[in-house]
């Protein structure tokens, strides 16, 4: 008898092994997250450069938030659409036909490796507002919800008053009131809208003494110099000189981490010939090839939000049909005539002493008869915050002018 029931238990035992194994393999993905990183890593740059040749003004973005988003409408395209998102999003490589969702996979497993534990205070939110007209694929919205966390919420767009306010009380809800009035207009003949919100609060891991920071001029150009709020701190810090790019970098660390990389165009040097020269490869030779030295830092405060239509600037990019009459987005919605009418970006960021006023600044040993060097940002310069572990950049930006807040 005892006999009898140990043998069904080994043999339930195994069929579970070889019935779970295929299915659990099935669920590894064939690339890495870092084949990812270094995709986005193009696209973004390619996307900044886009940005700046629109505009002379503050930048600031998410690269890693668009390319998300995108992502999120590429399960829902086809045809022409789905190959000009892949194109645009550099991501060609990474489609497999035998796993259609590795892609969406890889960008979850990305997330959760930035976001690990929580401790990184990156809030972000993605959701699809679409006509009451149509009616979603399930697939796809069991898809966007199961690795993108997208909340679809349907709209009469008719009532243009009505769903601006939806929209926007949306959002404020998603920020914790910290993005209000996103939205002033909408076409009441939109069909279909992706809207994106990032939101980033990092501390110091040495946060500058505000008691130190005073105003100093900043120069914008030859002619316009401002006087900012320039903080202060003295300790070890990662540097490198670009001398080819004629740039410095400095890496300034968040906790989580997180670090902003910023790039300071030598003296003289136009901040737009930079512009031209930033590409993934040149962002990752200056992580190589920082050095730790002690270094007085001088930095504006700053305060940002922008807000990007991104329509307008993804054609650019290859990606055309999403936004017109040939969309192709079959798999999001069986109807006909959806295309994508508007993807707004917004992003914000404020960059000050601390963040957090609790951890004091241990200042670490100066070197005696050495003179620190001294990294003074009073000049446009361009940021990068981005993930340690993974080198992916979860934001970029440039600063022409510290106290100018909105850019666009
Ligand atoms: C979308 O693309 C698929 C695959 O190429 C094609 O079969 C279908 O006809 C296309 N639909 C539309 C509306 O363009
Ligand atoms: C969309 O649906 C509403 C009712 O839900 C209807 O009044 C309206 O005519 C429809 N619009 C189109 C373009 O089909
Ligand atoms: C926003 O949150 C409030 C309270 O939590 C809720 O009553 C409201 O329905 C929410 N609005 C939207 C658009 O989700
Ligand atoms: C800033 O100065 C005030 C007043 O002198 C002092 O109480 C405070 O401890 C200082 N803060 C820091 C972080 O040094
Ligand atoms: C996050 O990604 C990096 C780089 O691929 C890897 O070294 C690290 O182990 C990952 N962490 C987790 C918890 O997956």
């Amino acid at each position: 008898m005892g006999m009898h029931k140990m043998k069904i238990g080994l043999i339930l035992i195994v069929t579970c092994i070889t019935f779970l194994t295929p299915v659990h393999l099935a669920y590894l993905p064939s690339a890495t997250i870092s084949d990812l990183t270094l995709k986005n890593l193009d696209f973004a740059m390619n996307l900044y450069r886009k940005i700046s040749s629109h505009d002379d003004k503050n930048i600031f973005f998410s690269p890693l938030s668009i390319s998300t988003s995108f992502a999120a409408l590429l399960m829902g395209s086809d045809g022409v659409t789905h190959k000009e998102i892949l194109k645009g999003l550099n991501l060609g490589q990474l489609e497999r036909a035998d796993e259609p969702e590795l892609i969406p996979r890889l960008f979850q497993l990305l997330h959760e490796n930035i976001t690990q534990g929580g401790s990184l205070k990156l809030e972000h939110g993605m959701a699809l507002f679409l006509s009451q007209n149509f009616s979603v694929e399930e697939v796809f919205q069991d898809h966007i919800e199961k690795y993108f966390e997208a909340d679809i919420r349907s709209v009469d767009f008719a009532d243009s008053k009505g769903s601006i306010s939806f929209v926007n009380e949306y959002i404020k809800n998603k920020t914790q009131d910290k993005m209000t009035d996103m939205l002033s207009t909408l076409d009441a003949l939109t069909k279909l809208m992706l809207i994106d919100t990032i939101l980033f609060q990092g501390s110091w891991r040495k946060p500058f003494n505000p008691n130190f920071t005073s105003n100093a001029p900043f120069h914008v150009n030859n002619y316009n110099i401002v006087q900012v709020p320039m903080m202060f701190l003295e300790d070890k810090f990662y540097s490198m000189h670009d001398v080819a790019l004629g740039a410095k970098v400095l890496r300034l660390p968040y906790r989580e981490g997180v670090s902003m990389l910023i790039l300071l165009p030598n003296k003289g040097v136009d901040y737009t010939v930079i512009d031209d020269a930033i590409t993934a490869k040149r962002f990752l030779s200056w992580i190589k090839e920082l050095q730790r030295s002690t270094l007085e830092v001088n930095l504006p405060k700053f305060k940002m939000e922008s807000s990007y239509s991104l329509q307008n600037l993804l054609p650019d990019m290859g990606m055309t049909s999403i936004f017109s009459n040939t969309a192709n987005l079959t798999r999001l919605s069986k109807e006909e005539g959806l295309k994508v009418s508007e993807v707004v970006h917004k992003a914000m960021i404020e960059v000050d002493e601390t963040g957090t006023i609790a951890a004091a600044a241990t200042t670490s040993g100066i070197i005696p008869y050495s003179l620190p060097r001294i990294f003074t940002v009073n000049r446009p310069f361009f940021f990068f915050i981005y993930h340690e572990a993974t080198n992916c950049v979860l934001f970029m930006g440039r600063v022409i002018n510290p106290i100018e807040n909105h850019p666009s």
